[in-house]
Order: structure tokens, then C-alpha cells, then sequence
């Protein structure tokens, strides 16, 4: 695990953006594997500016993002698809059909499952953004006595919703269940780069790196993969 430690979050925002730059640079036909949540917005926001510039292209890049709430249509304000379409599609060139997020909204969310890990085989993800939940989860794999490896639907701990009911009118408003690329498939990416923020976030991100590898911190399982990058600002690193 290589760990860097930035003054400045829009530093470590500029550092990530040029990771992904530097994948797109190596095979425009890169798989990116991507995230939401505001830890991503700052990075989405540079990697604008990269194409902008004309330095990168995701004309023939592919995305899949971790998760998608269940219930949600792609449309609706706080969908995961509307937050990547806000904060990134629309302001790139990848093509609509490259870009995947699980559907919340299908009849038989198992079927959807068994497809986006069918496409993941197809198109493996090179290079793996995830942001760090307070309880240590990432995509929307939470803590428990066991982790699913696939795709899956996942019932939201009280903890995550609390958390997320800020982009919503009310906590009754945030989906209690979600579809989430399962652990197995995260550890599945060729490189990984965890980014972590904030105070809030000093003691799960050291649970993370530094503590027991257990399904109690669904983060710790990155300390198997072997090639994962960590950013943090000064403050989510002050007890690295
Ligand atoms: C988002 C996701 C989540 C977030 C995590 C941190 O697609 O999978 O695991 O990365 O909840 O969220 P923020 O960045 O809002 O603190």
C-alpha cells in the first residue's frame, strides 16, 4: 500500500485526476471504476479541467460506478446516475453507453446483479476511485460477520442513511436499500486509489490501513490487494 498525505485537498484532488489521466494517457480504452459522495467531487471537478484542456479524452473510456440506490430511477435528483451525470458525464466526452451503474429501478434486481458483474468480467476495471465510509464501508459494503464477493443489494445501516439524508428532505426520503459492487469484485481492479477526508475520518481510515483485516471494517480488506494507492488530506491522516 503506497500512502500520500496532502496540505491541501485540492493538491490530492489534482493528484488523483492525474492518475486517471495517466491511465486514459497509457489506453484510452481504460475501464474506470468510479465513485460518489463528496469525497470524489473535488477530483470529477479537475479531471474536467484535464479535458477541457485537452489533455484526456474518455471517447473511448468505459466507467462503472459502485452502487445506485434501489428505488431510484436514473433521473431522480439524488440517483447516483444524476450525481455522476452532474458532477462529470455531461461535461466529458464518454459516450452515454459507456458509462454503467447498476439500475436501481428493475424488476428483478438479481438479474441486474448477475449482468453488471457480468459486465465487469468483460471490461475489468484498471483503475478503482472509492471513497471511505465513517463504519469503514466502501461502495455500500457494510460492516458484518460476512461480505458478499458479487454484485448484491444491501439493506442501509441506520449510521450510512443518517449520513446521507443531507442531500434528501428528510432521512425517510433516503432508500433503505441499494445495489453495490460486492468486495470480491472491488479486489478484482487492477489498481485501487482510496481517497479519504476530513477529522471525521481519521480513526476508520487508521482501522483501515493499520487494524485487523476483518469483514467488521470492510476497508481492511484493501491491506490484501496488492496494489493500492491511499490520499489523504492532513487532517483523515493525523493518526497514519
Ligand atoms: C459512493 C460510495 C460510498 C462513499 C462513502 C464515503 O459511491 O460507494 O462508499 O464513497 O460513503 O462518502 P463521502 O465521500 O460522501 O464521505
Amino acid at each position: 500500500m503506497q500512502l500520500k498525505t496532502f496540505d491541501s485537498p485540492a493538491d490530492l484532488d489534482q493528484y488523483a485526476a492525474q492518475l486517471f489521466a495517466a491511465a486514459l494517457k497509457e489506453n484510452p480504452e481504460s475501464t474506470l471504476g468510479l465513485a460518489t459522495g463528496s469525497t470524489p467531487i473535488g477530483i470529477y471537478e479537475k479531471m474536467i479541467m484535464l479535458y477541457e484542456k485537452g489533455e484526456i479524452s474518455f471517447k473511448s473510456a468505459t466507467t462503472f460506478n459502485l452502487d445506485e440506490y434501489v428505488g431510484l430511477s436514473p433521473d431522480h435528483e439524488q440517483s447516483y446516475a444524476r450525481f455522476m451525470s452532474r458532477h462529470l458525464f455531461s461535461h466529458i466526452d464518454l459516450p452515454a453507453a459507456n458509462a454503467h451503474l447498476p439500475k436501481g429501478t428493475v424488476t428483478d434486481l438479481e438479474a441486474e446483479c448477475a449482468e453488471y458483474d457480468r459486465m465487469l468480467e468483460e471490461r475489468p476495471v484498471d483503475i478503482q476511485l472509492l471513497g471511505l465510509g465513517h463504519n469503514g464501508h466502501i461502495g455500500f459494503n457494510e460492516p458484518d460477520d460476512e461480505l458478499q464477493g458479487g454484485t448484491h443489494i444491501v439493506e442501509l445501516e441506520p449510521e450510512t442513511r443518517e449520513a446521507n439524508a443531507r442531500f434528501f428532505d428528510s432521512i425517510d426520503e433516503v432508500p433503505t436499500r441499494a445495489i453495490t459492487m460486492g468486495v470480491g469484485s472491488i479486489l478484482k481492479a487492477e489498481s485501487i486509489l482510496l481517497v479519504v477526508k476530513g477529522a471525521d475520518k481519521a480513526e476508520i481510515v487508521k482501522q483501515a490501513l493499520r487494524g485487523p483485516i476483518t469483514t467488521e471494517c470492510p476497508a481492511s480488506l484493501l491491506q490484501t490487494h496488492k496494489n493500492v494507492t491511499v490520499l489523504v488530506d492532513r487532517e483523515a491522516g493525523r493518526l497514519l
